[in-house]
Order: structure tokens, then sequence, then C-alpha cells
């Protein structure tokens, strides 16, 4: 077999991980030929391709990033995207794609697979960890450690100046990384998306905590998180091609608001892209290898349409169209483990 691998949407660690997998296993054990597409969807639609060896994916493991690339495209933007893609395949003379990518890239590999008969498998990855078909998304537990590990280092600041520390994380319309990283580095406030938030009650929590002779505060927030409308101006940011609203500034706004609200000095910092940079975490390699193992595996057994997903610990094959028909936000009782901890 002849098998395409692309990886689209933002990067995270683990993908190298995941990329290695397939070629180890697709050549050494199947016996087949792989060929990377370079930047997502934008490979096979501008033909930016080339063959992966054992040689050439050698010591990636540890890697970050992508050595294929990524790009945020979407073929179904693009005129004639559909049969580029088509065309693409044929003339590399594939038999599928395996698209390494988060609920925008596999939507589009949901699509292709469903409305145009393409072979298509998809692997789950994103640091927001908001795919509704899997427990566990690789790139998470990095991003999730990355946090945690700046909000211990923000508490000796804010303690040291009597500061209040805002802290901005990224997962888009999920707040599992605010949610966990406030959890494991204990956060004084968490906001996330799901639960809009009222501005009152936040400086109320700070102020109780202050009144209890604790003079530093440390403040967590999801860039997707909300004010409750009334309470405090929302913002609105341009859009990508999957449509989707350029997230961040929260932390910045929520520094000037409690400043001014209740007098204590006030910093924001905002983690962005280092959450998604650097080596992976081990939990993420060995996660990245297992969908990568299993995703190779199906396409050698021709089971298109299909995904690995992380389910009671187990892998389990998964239609592409259940693993992005919904986002896996944060529930309230997941959020209630938090409630005692606050303020
Ligand atoms: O989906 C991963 C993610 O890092 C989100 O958490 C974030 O909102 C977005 O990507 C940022 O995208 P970009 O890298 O295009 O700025």
């Amino acid at each position: 077999m002849r098998v395409g691998v692309l990886t689209g949407g933002g990067d995270c660690p683990g993908l190298n991980a995941a990329i290695r997998a397939i070629v180890r296993k697709g050549i050494d054990h199947h016996g087949h030929a792989i060929v990377g597409f370079r930047d997502g969807w934008r490979g096979p639609l501008e033909n930016l391709h080339e063959e992966l060896t054992i040689e050439s994916t050698r010591g990636i493991l540890p890697r970050g990033g992508t050595i294929l690339g990524t790009s945020r495209t979407n073929p179904f933007k693009r005129e004639n995207g559909v049969e580029m893609v088509r065309e693409s395949m044929e003339a590399l003379h594939l038999d599928g794609i395996i698209a390494i990518g988060g609920e925008d890239t596999l939507g589009v590999a949901a699509r292709l697979n469903d409305e145009h008969d393409l072979a298509v498998l998809g692997v789950p990855k994103t640091i927001d960890n908001d795919l509704s078909a899997t427990e566990m998304t690789f790139g998470f537990d990095t991003a999730l450690q990355v946090a945690t590990e700046a909000i211990d280092r923000l508490h000796t600041t804010a303690e040291s100046h009597h500061r209040v520390m805002v802290v901005e994380v990224m997962g888009r319309h999920a707040g599992w990384i605010a949610l966990q990283s406030g959890l494991a580095g204990g956060g004084d406030v968490i906001l996330i998306p799901e639960r809009p938030f009222d501005i009152d009650d936040v400086c109320q929590l700070i102020r109780r905590r202050h009144s209890r002779g604790r003079f530093f505060s440390i403040v967590v927030t999801a860039e997707g998180a909300v004010p409750k409308e009334g309470t405090m101006e929302a913002a609105d940011g341009e859009r990508d091609e999957f449509g989707h609203v350029r997230l961040g500034g929260i932390g910045v706004r929520l520094e000037h608001e409690i400043e001014q609200r209740t007098g204590f000095e006030t910093r924001a910092v905002v983690l962005g892209h280092i959450q998604r940079g650097g080596t992976p975490t081990a939990y993420d390699r060995v996660l990245a290898t297992r969908f990568g193992v299993a995703a190779i595996d199906a396409a050698h057994a021709g089971q298109w349409g299909m995904m690995p997903a992380l389910r009671c610990g187990r892998i389990e094959l998964v239609s592409l169209q259940e693993a992005v028909a919904e986002l896996r936000t944060v529930p309230p009782e997941e959020f209630a483990v938090a409630a005692p901890f606050l303020g």
C-alpha cells in the first residue's frame, strides 16, 4: 500500500511521535510506502509532498512541532478543493491518507470520506483536548504541564509583590487547560468558557482571600472565557478558514478590571504558544505512538473513515463522523472539584 500522512491545524507536542509510529510500523511491519504531505490540507492541494522513510524520521520522537509543517487550510473553501485532493491521491497512487489533526482537520477528513468517498483516516491531536470521542488527545498533557509550571513560578513573584496575577491559557472554547492547570497549580480563581463569569464575583473572591490574610492571588483564565452578558464588555476578533475567531486578550482586560475595582496591583501574563512548543511529555509521546500505530494498522485493514480514540485506557476505533459530532467541554461536575479551592 501507499499511504499519505499530513498534520493540520495548530501544532502540538507529540505530532512527530505519531508520524514516526506510522512510518516505522507502516514500512517495517506492513511493508507499505508512506508519503508525507506538507502543511496540512495545503499539501494535497498544492502538490507539496515527500517520501517518508525510517531514515528521514529518525530522532524525531522527542521533538516538538511537526516535521511536515502545518496550516489551517480548508479544502472546502478552495475552488475544486475536493477534486484537487482526489487528483493528488491518484497521481501519487495513494490508497488513502491519514490526517492528524483536531476538530477542523478531522472535520475535513470526515466530509471527504463521507460525502466524497475518499479513503481518509483520522488521528486526534490538540492541546485543547476537546474531541468528544476520545478521553484524551495528545498535546494536552504537555500544554497542561507547561501551564502548571508557569503558575508555580507566578506564585512566588505574586506573593513577593502582594499582587494579583492573571494567567491566560489556551484551549479555545473548552476550559480543560485552565481548569486542570488551575487545580494543579492552586489557582484562586478559574475562569472557563463553559461558565460565563461575573467580574463582581471574581473581585469578591479576591477580596475575601485578602481579608483572610492572603495578600496575593492567582487568576487562571481560559482564552475563551466570557463575561456574563451586561457585566463586562465582550470582544470579537478575526476569523480563520474554518470560521474560528482568533481568541486572546481576556487576560489583559481582566487585569484592568480587577485593579480598577479592587485597588490591588494586578499583572496579566499570556502563555500563548509557549504551551504548544517544545518537547512532548512522556505521556504525550506514548499516546501519540499508540494512536499512530492504531492508525496505520487501520489503514492496512482498509478501515477508512475511522479514528483511533482512547476509551477507558484502551485504544478503540471510532467513526470520524462520531469524532467530530460535538466538542468535549468541561461538565459542571468536573468544575465542581475546583470549587472548594477558589478564593
Ligand atoms: O487549537 C489549538 C490552539 O492552540 C487553541 O488553543 C488556540 O485558540 C489556537 O490554537 C491558536 O491558533 P493559532 O496558532 O493559529 O494562533
